[in-house]
């Protein structure tokens, strides 16, 4: 289709579903998990409005928690570069279970790629 954005090539659905799993796995991760509060469900549901807007999608995220900052939000959590790596891992491994590949999928982790090593904050 002509003028689709890679959030209408993933698809809503997917994307829900992308995060859902993605925080499962990041809650079930040794050096991750300490970061983040028990309950992930309000993270997930920033997340869903962030990576809707990250895709070109609706500005969901923006209209309800304005400018993203991405970096400076990740300032009070100590963000080394393993840290990164993992949870490009988790991504990685959420997208084999929710089953996104080709285009979407290389596109995808190439630009998150890029912001997750853009949070790293400590030295290893
Ligand atoms: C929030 C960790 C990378 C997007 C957070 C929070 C933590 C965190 C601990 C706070 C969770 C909460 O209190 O609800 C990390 C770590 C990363 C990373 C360790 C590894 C590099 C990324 C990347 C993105 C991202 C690559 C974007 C694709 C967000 C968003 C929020 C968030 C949108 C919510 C911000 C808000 O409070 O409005 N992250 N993050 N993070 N992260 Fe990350």
């Amino acid at each position: 289709m002509e003028n689709q954005t890679p959030y209408d090539a993933l698809g809503a659905d997917v994307l829900s579903l992308l995060v859902d799993t993605f925080y499962k796995k990041v809650s079930d991760h040794p050096e991750l998990a300490p970061l983040f509060p028990d309950d992930l469900t309000e993270t997930a549901r920033k997340q869903k409005q962030f990576l809707t807007q990250f895709l070109g999608g609706p500005s969901l995220y923006s209209e309800e928690h304005g400018h993203p900052m991405l970096r400076a939000r990740h300032m009070p959590f100590a963000i080394t570069s393993k840290h990164a790596e993992a949870w490009l891992n988790c991504m990685d491994s959420a997208m084999d279970e929710v089953n996104v590949h080709g285009l979407i999928r290389e596109y995808m982790m190439e630009r998150l790629t890029m912001t997750a090593h853009h949070m790293v904050n400590q030295p290893s």
